[in-house]
């Protein structure tokens, strides 16, 4: 189970819970700009280049604050890097594990930087990059890792994501311009320094070659306790060292917080104390609007809840025994339309929601904190679900 990451400060709880639809998602614009304060000051202060992982978040609506601040987006593929491009702008890195024939020329057409995964498939498309002048770089795996739960550690001897990092020397850096990886997931500073140190002695030799490196994402740099002091100074130093741009890929963090998943009670079933438990049945499903809670899995935390009380098993309305989203404390016996809220939702949600049993996408709200503007920016309806089946 992944550990759920605390929310150290009271977001939201201005929100007028009964002016929103349900089931919501909500961005605190506020937030979001606060995050792209931080991000900003280390640019300023380190040159860095920060692009956001359109994989966490591609809520198009938002993106012309985050360009503002930021140097471009990190894609997946040719999608991302099309909405990358018209949408957002700036830098454009791509990588995927693999590339489709069928595709890559359009992905060349949209993309700055595209990082390949194997040295088959450089040797495949290196022509075609050096032709257009595309950036080539390649995914390394440093073979160090401190993330415990197996499915987000890229790392280890088996993983298919980039090249041994003891397998550098087979390749030939002559049309190689970058070098990326990404091997950290919701991590501090320390676990950054301590993969540095486990690649810096392969890169030495190769790093005069390199145009940038890419440290790719999993960078918690808009939690409280992240240790930016840190992170700034090792950028300053890194540039020094390598001469070349160093690049971050943050997803999770850039919209760390600013997002909440509203919903309501639709249903409560009183459990006997002992044996069956008290459930409730909500307009969330964590299957379709929430599928970390499941694939991660982790518990998300819900507003307000106090550390004892009824203990409630909240769970989704579709057909899935394991539509759960978890055990909750509730001073008092939920009822029938209250309201529910999950905190920390802007990330890996609205870019993995799906129709699961035809249950519609949750509504997509902006609220701006201080002056309490609140904007229904997206809803669904059976024309969604219509044009995907
Ligand atoms: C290659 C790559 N870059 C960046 C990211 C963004 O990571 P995060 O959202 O944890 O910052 C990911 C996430 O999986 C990734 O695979």
């Amino acid at each position: 189970m992944l550990q759920t990451v605390k929310v150290n400060k009271k977001y939201f709880t201005k929100l007028d819970l009964s002016k929103v639809p349900s089931p919501c998602y909500v961005i605190d614009t506020n937030v979001l700009e606060d995050n792209l304060k931080i991000f900003n000051k280390l640019k300023t202060d380190t040159n860095v280049k920060i692009l956001l992982a359109l994989k966490a978040f591609s809520l198009k609506h938002l993106f012309p604050i985050i360009s503002d601040a930021l140097d471009g987006v990190c894609a997946s593929g040719l999608n991302e890097a099309k909405l990358g491009k018209k949408y957002f702008g700036g830098l454009i890195s791509t990588y995927s594990p693999a590339f489709k024939s069928s595709e890559f020329s359009k992905i060349m057409k949209y993309s700055h930087h595209i990082t390949f995964n194997s040295i088959s498939q450089i040797n495949k498309y290196k022509k075609l990059c050096i032709d257009k002048k595309i950036d080539i770089g390649i995914r390394i795996n440093p073979l160090y890792s401190e993330v415990e739960v197996s499915k987000y550690n890229s790392s280890n001897l088996s993983s298919r994501l980039g090249i041994h990092i003891n397998q550098l020397d087979k390749l030939d850096f002559n049309n190689i311009t970058g070098i990326h990886f990404h091997s950290l997931c919701e991590q501090n500073f320390d676990t950054l320094e301590n993969t540095w140190n486990k690649i810096w002695p392969y890169l030495k030799n190769i790093v005069k070659n390199l145009k940038w490196i890419n440290l790719g994402g999993g960078h918690h740099i808009t939690r409280s306790d992240y240790n930016l002091n840190k992170l700034t100074k090792f950028l300053l130093d890194l540039k020094t060292k390598t001469n070349c741009q160093i690049i971050l890929e943050p997803g999770e963090a850039i919209v760390f917080q600013s997002g909440i998943l509203v919903g309501e009670i639709l249903d409560y079933i009183r459990g006997d104390n002992n044996k069956i438990p008290n459930i409730g049945i909500t307009d969330i499903s964590p299957v379709c609007h929430m599928p970390d809670v499941i694939e991660a899995p982790y518990r998300p935390l819900l507003m307000n809840e106090p550390t004892k009380g009824k203990k409630v098993i909240l769970g989704g309305p579709s057909c899935l025994a394991g539509d759960i989203i978890g055990e909750y404390n509730f001073l008092n016996n939920p009822k029938i339309g209250d309201k529910i809220v999950f905190l920390d939702q802007a990330h890996y949600t609205l870019v993995k929601t799906n129709f699961f049993n035809g249950i519609n996408h949750p509504e997509i709200v902006l609220w701006n904190s201080s002056n309490n503007d609140l904007k229904v920016i997206k809803s669904f309806d059976f024309k969604d679900f219509e044009k995907r089946n």
